[in-house]
């Protein structure tokens, strides 16, 4: 079988390899993969920026979709044909991971999804909502868990609160479709006006330019009236901390995904007393979370934004445009065979 391996860093490392299809042992399935997508992080470990020091090579990409071809001896809960998603965290069932859970993530430390065929523990795959193509199914692992992780698991955001989403990228656009079919009202920031217009179609309330509009924190108060947002999905770190500070309620909830703006988070102590906010980090989540996630996006038959799709051959491009931003919605890697 074919897959693509990264055995340098850098982006022009990848190499299409035949290695040997993978024959599940008891309790395991064997998954055929028919589409990736692509998240940040991705293009960061190619650039041996995310995990220098990992063991090369590696068969990259952690969100993937695909069809349940064979079963191991003892699989019970899961059979031939079902279409199912491998989890980023494999070994994390649910619970706050004390012991060794996340240790192994897809397409670092085990076998990512940019192969023909990969074998699974069958607790490390699960089944996606029906109306979900492979190419949508596989936007969710890594992207679509971490919105539902900071919207839902952490921050129990209900109808007719307001969060505020920083960006459009993968994470940002999959909290905006959660938080409108939560019923809450959504801020979203952008570089960009076209995106923000995009944002409005897909169900934003309000938009700012963060770009144009410096203060974007105090904007987003002012739009719900002084009181503040009930949430922020910060993916920026240094450069707008202090803002998601200006914007946040009394007692409301930042999780923390990403430093685009910068890693070192320069708090005013004195500014997290009084807002009485709640910082999360945020790692992805658990079987447990996407499972919950999975029962939401099909009762309401949501659909990701898909910017563009690439084949297999052109895995390496997917990767490259993923780093260099711009697009709306996800990157997709088709490997059907
Ligand atoms: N902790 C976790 O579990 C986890 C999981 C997934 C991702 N992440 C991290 O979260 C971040 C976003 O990931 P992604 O996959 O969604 O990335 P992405 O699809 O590449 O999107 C990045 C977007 O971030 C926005 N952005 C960049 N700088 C910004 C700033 N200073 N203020 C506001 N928005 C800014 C941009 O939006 P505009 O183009 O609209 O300006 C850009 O499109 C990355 O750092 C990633 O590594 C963490």
């Amino acid at each position: 079988m074919k897959a693509i391996q990264l055995s340098k860093f850098g982006l022009d490392e990848f190499k299409i390899v035949e290695v040997e299809k993978p024959v599940p042992g008891p309790g395991q399935v064997l998954v055929e993969i028919k589409a990736a997508s692509i998240n940040f992080r991705d293009y960061l470990i190619a650039r041996g920026v995310f995990a220098p020091a990992s063991d090369l090579p590696i068969i990259p990409l952690s969100d993937g979709a695909g069809k349940i071809v064979d079963i191991g001896q003892g699989v019970t809960e899961l059979q031939i044909g079902d279409r199912v998603t491998p989890l980023f965290f494999p070994k994390w069932m649910s619970g706050d991971a004390l012991g060794d859970e996340r240790s192994v993530s897809s397409g670092l430390e085990a076998d990512g999804v940019l192969r023909q065929y990969g074998v699974y523990d069958e607790r490390a795959v699960v089944k996606f909502a029906e109306h979900l193509s492979y190419e949508e199914a596989a936007c969710f692992p890594c992207a679509g868990l971490t919105a539902w992780t900071s919207l839902v698991t952490v921050s129990h955001i209900t109808r007719g609160e307001c969060v505020l989403v920083l960006g459009t990228g993968g994470v940002a656009l999959f909290t905006l479709q959660f938080a409108k079919a939560l019923g809450a009202k959504v801020i979203i920031t952008s570089s960009n006006d076209e995106r923000l217009e995009r944002a409005k179609d897909l169900g934003a309330d309000y938009t700012i330019n963060y770009l144009n509009e410096p203060e974007w924190g105090a904007i987003a108060k002012d739009i719900t009236n002084g009181r503040g947002v009930d949430m922020v999905l910060e993916v920026g770190g240094t450069g707008t901390l202090p803002q998601s500070f200006k914007a946040i309620r009394r007692g409301g909830h930042i999780p923390i995904i990403g430093n685009l703006s910068g890693a070192k988070m320069d708090i005013e102590v004195y500014q997290l007393i009084l807002t009485n906010a709640h910082l999360h980090g945020i790692g992805v989540g658990h079987r447990e979370g996407f499972e919950q996630m999975m029962r939401f996006v099909g009762n309401h038959e949501l659909h990701p934004v898909i910017a563009k799709e690439y084949p297999f051959e052109e895995a390496s491009s997917a990767i490259y445009d993923a780093g260099e931003g711009g697009h709306f919605g996800k990157l997709i890697v088709n490997i059907k065979t």
